[in-house]
């Protein structure tokens, strides 16, 4: 053993040692000191296996993200272009002696892509294929105490395509150790689900799930202690029963815009002593979808303005980073979003938790195909065996979450039609697909369920037994009622995926049943690039099942480029905001994601409908929804001012909280522009370029209250850095090329080179989503004048600072202090 491991098992048995309950439980993160190996042999499970030359890694931890971006790789451009494999990942740990015989020591994963198999001192505990659900297991009939143990995990990321996203593969959620009195609170063993009929007196029902419960004859006591976010308590009751109740008067609800929430405490209590305790975060709202006007919250009746989102953090890949999925929220809410559909699959508790206290109402979404593949090696493989387990397992883990307001058994499975030729599909093909005509022949027919329809029944009666205090939908993409999953009956919510041409026949071909569009939109935007005439429409491809081809490798960020099964970003949300009886929508996607860089192909490796590039810029399309979704001053003028001279350039304009703006080219004004109602969302200018500068003045009451300004770049000079994002341990820094008086210069492309102090670089990143470069370096090549690095810090009572140089540009260097 080198002396690096011997340290490591030292400090590890220390940590356990000093933080180990006498009594209650104790939940210790599992995340450091692991070894990798990418390979696979059978004996790497072996506890005496010599795993000394493997790399040493703390998790999560997504080894593809590492790779090289290849066509080669089996995933394919619609998985990411990014290697898959098998690997193994070894930790070793030693039982402190404070354990007592009868304490129960659990493992809990918060997710492995995918089908891993988890070994502890050799003996194998389990496999999971399901790359998205949590699991635990009980290592305590296996440990050895006095001795080292080993818990190895075998990752099988092999048969590929089995996604239509990039994936991700390994460990890259985090991994707990829970230990427990022999009487402990099963894992995920508490529900709470407050509920009110008058909306001031409510009832906090909890049921309390045991495990051991009969071990030594014993009779707790259940304590449950309702804590406002103060500490406060603010109701407790306590008694023998699993089931119990409180009472709670006018508790202050839970809303995005305050998102208050409550800490419930459960206890085991056996001879005046708890044994185990779990505490849950809980909340207090009312909501209702309806028929006739949509979403209600409190009394309130709103929007649902979601966006979907999948799971990758861009250049850290998969491997969670709770700093990088807190700066994407940031950036959504302060767009104005206020909902998040995790799709298509369950997400990282951490989502969820962030979701409850920053404010977002989430649609808790399980799988993206049930028995019929969608590409050659996905879950279908899995769904007959496990889709029963993983359902179950979701809803246990995720229901007392205040923020999932919506369970979503299902995207676009092809179980809507009778038949669906899938398995003959290309993974590109796969992609598209879902947007393929489907002819009438395909529907239901009469009366009697299908077996489509009686399995929407089923999965929605497990969601069900489970939890009744929210709606179920489906995202579905065929609108018609004799959809299998339509007509089961089964939906709480009639849930479309586009379509937007046939919302109105909602009311009359689904009537008394709510609407929500569970997916939107599908524009395509690359941030930077501007294809004109903006008034006319890019499709692309023009249709679904064609290939489409343009030497840029870029969509235009106008808002007037989008697949065919799509619209414009102002398109759907006009239909949205004027139909009473839609609730909301999900627009597809937030931030680009690696994979599916429809419409191209390689080396195009990550998407295009991104309101946000997969570096962190928002594209223009973020100040469309801003204006409207926000009561914040929004004026956004764009694209930038360097065009050849004579050129004809649209200039387009987002505004609020104004009358009217106007346009000055070098202090002449072209002309006054005004929304002409609701259902304008920008105004345009088209102008002959020349070199300057123009600025757009907002007026409200004929008083100006804001302006901007863009200038016509010089040559670059100059790397300005700016802390984009300062978390925990996780800093996103921007780095832009401008000109000696500051201006961005919108086209450069300069190759910049990053070092950092006190903390390690670990990715770059530019919003290009066909740049083959590797994300885990340290140098980038500027994308329409920006790039992005990301640093974690090395000792958190010191700053940090990042050095930027580039060839013919003054370096730069930016101190940022910890938080
Ligand atoms: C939908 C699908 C999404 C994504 C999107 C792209 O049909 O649900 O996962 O593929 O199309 O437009």
């Amino acid at each position: 053993m080198t002396h690096h491991i011997q340290s490591l098992l030292l400090t590890l048995f220390l940590s356990l040692l000093t933080s180990l309950p006498t009594d209650a439980r104790e939940v210790l993160n599992f995340d450091r000191g692991w070894l990798f190996c990418l390979g696979d042999t059978s004996t790497m499970a072996r506890p005496d296996y010599a795993d000394t030359s493997w790399q040493q890694l703390n998790l999560p931890h997504d080894w593809a993200i590492e790779g090289d971006f290849s066509i080669d790789n089996p995933s394919g451009a619609g998985g990411g272009a990014l290697p898959g494999g098998i690997g193994w990942y070894r930790k070793h740990f030693t039982v402190p002696a404070s354990l007592t015989a009868d304490d129960r020591l659990f493992i809990t994963f918060d997710g492995v892509y995918m089908n891993s198999s988890v070994y502890i001192n050799g003996h194998l505990l389990g496999t999971r294929p399901y790359g998205y659900i949590s699991f635990q297991y009980d290592l305590t009939p296996y440990l050895r105490r006095g001795a080292d143990n080993v818990i190895a995990v075998r990752v099988d990321n092999s048969d590929q395509p089995n996604s239509r996203w990039y994936s991700g593969c390994g460990i890259y959620r985090h991994v707990w150790i829970t230990t427990t009195a022999p009487l402990h609170i099963a894992n995920w063993g508490v529900y709470v689900m407050p509920t009110t009929k008058n909306g001031r007196t409510w009832t906090v029902p909890v049921v309390v799930t045991l495990a051991n419960e009969n071990h030594g004859g014993q009779h707790p006591m259940i304590r449950n202690t309702l804590f406002d976010s103060n500490g406060k308590i603010v109701a407790q009751v306590a008694n023998g029963s699993t089931g119990q109740q409180m009472t709670v008067r006018n508790p202050r609800l839970w809303s995005p815009d305050a998102p208050n929430v409550y800490t419930l405490l459960t206890e085991i209590v056996i001879a005046g002593k708890t044994v185990d305790a779990v505490r849950t975060t809980t909340a207090f709202r009312t909501f209702r979808f309806d028929a006739k006007t949509g979403f209600w919250l409190n009394g309130k009746n709103m929007k649902l303005n979601g966006v979907c989102d999948h799971h990758d953090l861009g250049c850290l890949g998969a491997a969670l980073d709770n700093d990088a999925l807190r700066r994407q929220l940031v950036k959504l809410k302060d767009m104005g979003v206020n909902a998040i559909r995790c799709s298509h699959n369950p997400p990282a508790p951490e989502l969820l938790n962030m979701a409850d206290t920053m404010g977002f109402i989430v649609m808790d979404e399980a799988f993206d195909m049930w028995r019929r593949r969608k590409t050659k090696n996905d879950y279908a493989r899995f769904f007959e065996k496990w889709h029963q387990r993983d359902l179950t397992d979701m809803l246990l883990r995720d229901r007392n979450h205040p923020s999932i307001l919506i369970w979503s058994i299902g995207n676009e499975v092809l179980e809507q039609w009778s038949s669906a030729s899938a398995d003959a599909l290309t993974l590109e093909q796969a992609n598209l697909i879902l947007n393929a005509g489907h002819d009438a022949s395909a529907l239901a027919h009469g009366k009697e369920l299908s077996p489509n329809a009686l399995l929407t029944i089923h999965l929605a009666d497990i969601v069900r037994s489970l939890d009744k205090s929210r709606p179920i939908t489906a995202g579905c993409n065929e609108p018609s009622p004799d959809n299998h999953l339509f007509k089961s009956g089964a939906l709480d919510i009639i849930g479309f995926n586009y379509h937007e041409q046939y919302i109105k026949d909602v009311p009359k071909n689904f009537p008394g049943k709510p609407f929500l569009m569970t997916e939107s939109v599908s524009a395509l935007q690359t941030r930077g690039y501007y294809r004109m005439p903006s008034d006319s429409d890019y499709v692309a491809p023009e249709r679904w099942d064609k290939t489409y081809t343009n030497p840029t490798m870029m969509c235009s960020a106008y808002d007037n480029s989008h697949v065919p099964w799509g619209t414009t970003h102002e398109g759907t949300w006009d239909i949205v905001k004027h139909t009473p009886y839609c609730a909301g929508q999900f627009i597809w996607t937030g931030w680009d994601y690696i994979g599916e860089p429809t419409p191209y192909g390689y080396p195009a490796r990550s998407s295009y409908f991104g309101i946000i590039d997969l570096a962190g810029f928002p594209k223009d399309a973020y100040y469309m929804y801003q204006s409207e979704w926000t009561a914040k001053p929004v004026l956004h003028l764009f694209p930038h001012w360097n065009w050849l001279p004579g050129q004809t350039v649209d200039l387009w304009c987002y505004y609020n909280n104004a009358d009217e703006v106007e346009l000055f080219v070098n202090g002449k004004s072209l002309g006054i522009r005004r929304k002409a109602d609701s259902h304008q969302y920008h105004v345009m200018w088209r102008v002959t370029f020349e070199p300057g500068e123009i600025t757009v003045v907002a007026r409200q009451h004929g008083k100006g209250v804001r302006r901007q300004t863009i200038r016509t770049a010089g040559p670059a000079t100059s790397i300005r850095l700016t802390c984009d994002y300062r978390g925990e341990y996780t800093t996103f820094v921007n780095a832009e090329v401008t000109d000696k008086d500051g201006t961005l210069c919108p086209d450069a492309r300069n190759h910049i080179f990053f070092t950092a102090d006190n903390a390690d670089i670990v990715g770059v990143d530019n919003g290009s989503p066909f740049s083959t470069e590797r994300f885990k370096a340290s140098d980038r090549l500027a994308f329409f004048g920006k790039c992005l690095v990301v640093v974690r810090v090395k000792d958190k009572t010191k700053p940090v600072v990042v050095h930027a140089q580039a060839t013919d540009l003054q370096p730069a260097s930016l101190t940022i202090h910890t938080k």
